[in-house]
């Protein structure tokens, strides 16, 4: 990783900056209130990433800039981000969490099998602009640098993905205005919080101060994703699935490494299916110190010349348990 030489980043100069309103619009509090513009109107002032009056036109621009990874404009077909990957093959953009204010593997596990949602490395787009920080914790090991000025800016978040792990380049100015626009579509309405009919007289009470309310909708999603990076467990002390659930460990097949290895999948050609073939020949490396063991791949990736062509970017201890890696590999070694 170390290897990778930092570009000199012009782009990323942006700051994390504040919009101040001056209106103070008096919000009708309802289910599909927008949580950010609630918080905005009560704080009288917003991060820049935070966008009120959302163009329908750019979030459509952005959506499919962030699923197909090129657009249209004026009838000519814009130039692609990534020739490896589109941004949702590594993130969602729907709710992932069963609970959004206490995001965990195992819940998150439930929900994608109950509604076919990829059980991915990245974190949903739902919600990235009521997150306060990205690129949070352990990344800064892998990304050195380059994470500082994406940490406390969406923007530059936006930036380092495109062009270091998508192993794309920067996007334009108004490449980047889109898919804001379009994450300002995909933000926490109040409907997502998960309110009783007390929080919701909260709201609206007028004996409890501004700050205290803040910080009491704040309390209701996870205002970051953390991440802790693990090193894979030694070849001496793998007990090769013994302590695992196998048909939980089916679901990880499924809905991660099937997410991206099945067969209609372009962006690698290392094909996987729940065929005795993909199963046997994984089973092999499991109990080697080898970069293809379940162990190893799953915590490391595949870090070979990364940025410059597709690669396979690590599950970080939030993103999926070593009680799951073990039903994993115990789906595998049956
Ligand atoms: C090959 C996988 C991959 C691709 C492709 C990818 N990302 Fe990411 N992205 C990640 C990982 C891994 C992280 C680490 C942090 C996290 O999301 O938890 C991340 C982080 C982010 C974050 C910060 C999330 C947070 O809350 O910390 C943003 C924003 C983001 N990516 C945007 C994009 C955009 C926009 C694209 C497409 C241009 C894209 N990503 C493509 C893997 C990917
Ligand atoms: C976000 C997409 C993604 C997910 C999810 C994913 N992989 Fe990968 N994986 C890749 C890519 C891309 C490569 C690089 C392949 C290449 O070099 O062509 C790769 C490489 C690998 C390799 C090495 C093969 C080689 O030829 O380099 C193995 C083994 C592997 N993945 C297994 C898994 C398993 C097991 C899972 C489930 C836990 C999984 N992958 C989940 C994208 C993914």
């Amino acid at each position: 990783m170390k290897k990778y030489i930092l570009p000199l980043i012009s782009i990323l100069i942006a700051s994390a900056s504040f919009v101040f309103i001056s209106w103070q619009k008096s919000l009708v509090i309802n289910p599909d209130t927008r949580v950010n513009e609630l918080l905005a109107s009560w704080e009288g002032k917003h991060k820049s990433h935070i966008i009120l009056n959302v163009d329908v036109n750019k979030a459509k621009l952005g959506k499919e800039l962030s699923t197909k990874g090129w657009t249209t404009v004026d009838g000519k077909k814009t130039k692609v981000i990534s020739k490896y990957f589109v941004c949702t093959d590594c993130h969602n953009n729907v709710i992932e969490e069963e609970d959004i204010a206490n995001p965990n593997p195992e819940g998150r596990l439930r929900k994608a099998v109950k509604e076919n949602i990829p059980f991915l490395q990245g974190t949903t787009f739902y919600g990235a602009v009521n997150r306060e920080s990205w690129y949070n914790q352990d990344y800064v090991k892998k990304y050195g640098g380059l994470v500082a000025p994406a940490k406390d800016t969406l923007e530059n978040a936006i930036q380092l993905c495109a062009k270091v792990c998508s192993s794309g380049r920067y996007l334009e100015g108004w490449e980047l205005e889109a898919i804001l626009h379009y994450y300002n579509t995909i933000d926490y309405k109040l409907k997502d919080l998960n309110l009783n009919a007390s929080d919701w007289e909260k709201l609206e009470s007028t004996e409890i101060n501004t700050a205290e309310k803040v910080a009491f909708v704040k309390s209701k999603y996870a205002l970051l994703s953390p991440a802790t990076f693990l090193d894979p467990i030694e070849k001496n002390v793998r007990v090769l699935g013994a302590k695992g659930n196998l048909q939980r460990g089916k679901e990880i097949y499924i809905q991660s490494c099937m997410a991206c290895h099945g067969l209609e999948k372009e962006m690698t050609s290392f094909k996987l299916d729940t065929t005795y073939m993909s199963l046997n020949f994984l089973k092999n490396f499991i109990p080697k110190k080898h970069p293809y063991s379940i162990y190893e791949i799953v915590r490391k990736g595949t870090m070979a010349e990364f940025a410059i062509k597709a690669y396979m970017p690590h599950y970080t201890a939030e993103r999926m348990s070593d009680q799951q890696l073990e039903d994993l590999v115990a789906y595998i070694m049956h």
